[in-house]
C-alpha cells in the first residue's frame, strides 16, 4: 500500500443539513418546512416516519461539535433551517433562530473547524407555498431577504457560503416527480422552480458579499455523469437528456448565463413548455444567474447508464450486481467523480471546486462488542478520495472534500431507514457510536494522505 498525499492545505470536513439532524421541530420559535408537511403526508415516508426529532441535534450541538473535533475535520458543512429564521417566510427574522445557528458557529470557530453554511437545504418554509413556492417569483426575493437576515447576523464569522444545495432535487423531485416536497406533479411548474432557484441564487450573491466581506461564495449542484447503455442511437439519446436535465440546465446558466437549447427542446416536445422561448426569463436574468462565484460545490454518489424508453423517454438500467451498490441502489462508481470533476474543470472552469458531498448507506448494525464494523464504507470513501486526487493530479483545483455525513439522519423520502453516517444513531435514546469508518477518517485527516492499493501506486 502506498499513501496517496493530498496538497497542503486541502480541507477534509463532514456535511449535513439542517432538516436531516436538527429535530427541534417546534423549538425557539421554528415555523413549518415544506418537508415538515409533505412528511406528514400518509405513504410519503417509506418507513412512516418524519424528522421531528431527528438526531436531536438542535438540542445535542455541544456534543456534535465534540466529535468533529475529535475527528479533527477542518471544516463542517451544514445548513440553516429558513423557518428557524423566517418562520412564515417574511417579516422579522426571528432572534432565538439566529442565535441557535451564533451558538453553533462560535463553538465551531472555537473548536478550530471551518463553518462552511448552505442557506437552502430544502427547507423552505411552507408559508411560501401560498405564493406557489419555487414555482413563483416572488420566492426570489423572500430568499434574498432571507440570505440578508442570516449573513447580517453570521457575515462576520462564516467564511463559506453556500446559496443553495442541489437545485435539481428541489425542481424536479419536489415540483415535477412529487419525491419530495412540496409534491408536485407540475413539469411547467418544475421548469420556473429552476430557474427561480437560480435567480435567487445570482440576486443574493452581492447581499452575501456586502454582509460578509472577504468570504467565499457559491452554490452546490448534484451531478451525475450519464452514459448510454449500449451505442444506439435512442440510448445516447437518453444519455443526452439526461444530462441536459440534470447537469447542464444548472451549469450552462451559472457558467455561459444560458439554458441549453436541446434541453429545451425537449420540453417543448414534451409540452412542457409552448415554444423555445421561456416565458419565466426576463431581461437581465441570465446576467444575473451568471454572476461570478468563487466556488462550486459538487455533491458525487454515483453515474448513471440510460437508455431509450419506449416513448422516447431516458430510463436508468442497474449496469453492476447489487453487491456493488450501495443500500441506496446507487452503483459504486469513483471514476464517475474523477470524470465529473475534470468535465466541470475543462467546461466551465469554476474558480475553486469542493466536493461538499460523498457518502454512501450501508446497513451497519452494532456488533457483540459494542463496535460498528463498516468495511463497505471504507473501501467506498477510500475510492472516492483517489478519483479526486487524480483529478487534482490532472489540474483541477479542487479545495476540499466533505464526506456526507457526520451521521446518519433522515434521509428524506427514505425516513431513518437508510444509514450514510460515521457515526451511528440510536434513534431510540439519540446515541452517537463512531463506527470504524469514523476511526479511520480520524487517521486520513491526520495524514492529509490516503491508502491505495492499486497497481500504478506510487
Ligand atoms: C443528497 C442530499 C443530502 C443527502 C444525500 C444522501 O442528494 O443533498 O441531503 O440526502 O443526498
Amino acid at each position: 500500500m502506498t499513501a496517496r498525499r493530498f496538497p497542503e492545505g486541502f480541507l477534509w470536513g463532514v456535511a449535513t443539513s439542517a432538516l436531516q439532524i436538527e429535530g427541534g421541530q417546534d423549538e425557539g420559535g421554528r415555523g413549518e418546512s415544506v418537508w415538515d408537511r409533505y412528511a406528514a403526508k400518509p405513504g410519503a415516508i417509506s418507513d412512516g416516519s418524519n424528522p421531528s426529532r431527528a438526531c436531536d441535534h438542535y438540542r445535542r450541538w455541544r456534543e456534535d461539535v465534540g466529535l468533529m473535533k475529535g475527528l479533527g475535520v477542518g471544516a463542517y458543512r451544514f445548513s440553516i433551517a429558513w423557518p428557524r429564521v423566517l418562520p412564515d417566510g417574511s417579516g422579522a427574522p426571528s432572534r432565538a433562530g439566529l442565535d441557535f445557528y451564533e451558538r453553533l458557529v462560535d463553538a465551531l470557530l472555537d473548536a478550530g473547524i471551518r463553518p462552511f453554511a448552505t442557506l437552502n437545504h430544502w427547507d423552505m418554509p411552507q408559508a411560501l407555498m401560498g405564493g406557489g413556492g419555487w414555482a413563483s417569483r416572488d420566492a426570489v426575493e423572500a430568499f434574498v431577504r432571507y440570505a440578508d437576515a442570516v449573513t447580517a447576523s453570521l457575515g462576520d464569522r462564516v467564511r463559506s457560503w453556500a446559496t443553495h444545495n442541489e437545485p435539481w432535487c428541489v425542481a424536479t423531485q419536489g415540483y415535477e416527480e412529487a419525491h419530495h416536497a412540496p409534491g408536485l406533479c407540475d413539469p411547467p411548474g418544475a421548469l420556473r422552480a429552476a430557474h427561480h432557484l437560480l435567480l435567487s441564487h445570482g440576486r443574493a450573491l452581492d447581499v452575501i458579499r456586502a454582509n460578509s466581506p472577504g468570504s467565499e461564495v457559491g452554490i452546490v449542484l448534484n451531478l451525475c455523469p450519464a452514459e448510454s447503455a449500449t451505442d444506439s442511437d435512442g440510448d445516447r439519446d437518453a444519455a443526452r437528456q439526461f444530462d441536459g436535465l440534470f447537469n447542464r440546465w444548472y451549469l450552462e446558466p451559472l457558467f455561459r448565463r444560458e439554458y441549453p437549447a436541446d434541453v429545451i427542446a425537449d420540453r417543448v416536445r414534451m409540452g412542457h413548455l409552448e415554444s423555445s422561448a421561456l416565458p419565466f426569463v426576463q431581461a437581465g436574468d441570465m446576467a444575473t444567474v451568471g454572476a461570478p462565484i468563487d466556488f462550486l460545490g459538487i455533491n458525487y454518489y454515483s453515474r448513471a447508464v440510460m437508455r431509450a424508453g419506449r416513448q422516447g423517454n431516458a430510463v436508468g438500467v442497474d449496469v453492476v450486481p447489487e453487491d456493488e451498490r450501495t443500500e441506496m441502489g446507487w452503483e459504486v462508481y469513483p471514476q464517475g467523480l474523477t470524470d465529473i470533476l475534470l468535465r466541470v474543470h475543462r467546461e466551465y472552469g469554476p474558480r475553486r471546486m469542493y466536493v461538499t458531498e460523498s457518502g454512501a448507506a450501508f446497513q451497519d448494525a452494532v456488533g457483540d462488542n459494542g463496535r460498528v464494523s463498516d468495511p463497505r464504507r471504507i473501501d467506498f470513501l477510500r475510492r472516492h478520495m483517489l478519483a479526486a486526487r487524480r483529478a487534482i493530479d490532472a489540474g483541477v483545483p479542487l479545495g476540499g472534500y466533505f464526506v456526507w455525513s457526520l451521521m446518519d439522519n433522515f434521509e428524506w423520502q427514505y425516513g431513518y431507514s437508510k444509514r450514510f453516517g460515521l457515526f451511528r444513531v440510536d434513534y431510540d435514546t439519540c446515541r452517537r457510536t463512531a463506527k470504524e469508518s469514523a476511526d479511520w477518517y480520524r487517521s486520513t485527516v491526520a495524514l492529509n494522505a490516503v491508502e491505495d492499493d492499486g497497481p500504478s501506486a506510487t
